[in-house]
């Protein structure tokens, strides 16, 4: 009896000391790390469920929240994944390893982290509407600021895969045209090269073997990411909007350039499901699908 009690209390000092892993998180493209209602909530949720309550750094491309929010748009992807990693490398709470939470387009950016910046390791990976096959299309303004999304619309209309819009305007670098694949495949600075469509780069699949889950939320009540299939890697197929390919059936998965179809042999891809608009998961549904992943 004794002995039990005495295991008993081993482990939970064990849990004290040692604790969950920490956790970064990456907000949405309209949004900044430290939005009392979207990523403060978050945070919030995640102390109240987690005990001890992890680490959390919600990191901030930017001198501050207003820059934070204006680089989301603006700022070349490729130059916030190096900002990132360095932040990331700089946190020493990081060294031991950290969980990767990424929201819309910080799903993405998080992946091309676990891919570019092995460095502190990553553990799970959830992306949470990230838009992993790009998209086609932003049916309804994401974020407060619908000039700024009316202005991104128009610049992406005027010309897509210009290289001054390439290097300038996230959006336009995860922007894949099914009309015009082999104009994506040349100029996209940023999706085509972390999805090896390019050149393959052995380092990425290398890298991002080491993590341990993908985990992919898909809003099936998505009317801002087109097509929503993205969110689980999946995309339209060449010059035909009107089908799907998954990614199962994917050259990405076939010719496994990523190590999706290891991870996906070793059950470590996770598809979920929130039956809503993106991004509107309820407290409940995050406690139940994404907590377990960030437990240990
Ligand atoms: C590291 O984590 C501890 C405990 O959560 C915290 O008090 C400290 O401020 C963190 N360090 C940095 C650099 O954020
Ligand atoms: C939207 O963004 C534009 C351009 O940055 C800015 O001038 C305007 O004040 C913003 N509007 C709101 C409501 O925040
Ligand atoms: C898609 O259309 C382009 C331009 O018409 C053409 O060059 C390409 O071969 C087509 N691809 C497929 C798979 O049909």
């Amino acid at each position: 009896m004794l002995f039990i009690v005495g295991i008993i209390i081993c482990f939970t000092h064990i849990f004290a000391i040692l604790g969950s892993p920490p956790i970064v998180l990456w907000h949405g493209m309209g949004d900044s790390c430290c939005n009392p209602l979207s990523l403060g909530s978050i945070i919030k949720l995640i102390e109240k469920e987690i005990t001890p309550a992890p680490y959390v750094h919600s990191l901030r491309i930017g001198a501050n929240v207003e820059e934070d929010t204006t680089n989301g748009f603006f700022m070349n992807a490729n130059h916030q994944i190096d900002y990132a990693c360095k932040l990331l490398n700089a946190d020493k709470n990081l060294t031991n390893g950290y969980h990767a939470v990424g929201f819309s387009q910080g799903g993405q950016f998080l992946r091309a982290i676990a891919q570019r910046c092995p460095n502190p390791p990553m553990l799970n990976l959830i992306s949470i509407g990230g838009q992993h096959q790009g998209v086609f299309g932003f049916p309804r303004c994401p974020g407060d600021n619908v000039t700024i999304c009316n202005y991104i619309r128009e610049l992406l209309r005027f010309g897509v895969y210009e290289s001054v819009i390439q290097d300038h305007l996230v959006q336009a670098e995860y922007w894949q045209d099914p009309h015009q694949e082999a104009t994506y495949r040349r100029v996209s600075v940023f999706l085509a090269d972390i999805n090896q469509e390019r050149t393959f780069n052995p380092d990425y699949k290398t890298n991002f073997l080491k993590i341990r889950n993908l985990v992919l939320v898909k809003f099936l009540r998505d009317t801002m990411v087109d097509p929503h299939e993205s969110e689980h890697f999946g995309f339209y197929a060449e010059n035909n909007t009107a089908k799907i390919v998954p990614l199962r059936e994917s050259t990405l998965y076939a010719n496994d350039l990523l190590g999706l179809k290891i991870m996906d042999q070793q059950s470590r891809i996770k598809f979920l499901e929130s039956d809503t608009d993106h991004l509107r998961f309820t407290d409940q549904w995050f406690i139940d699908n994404i907590i377990p992943f960030l437990k240990d």
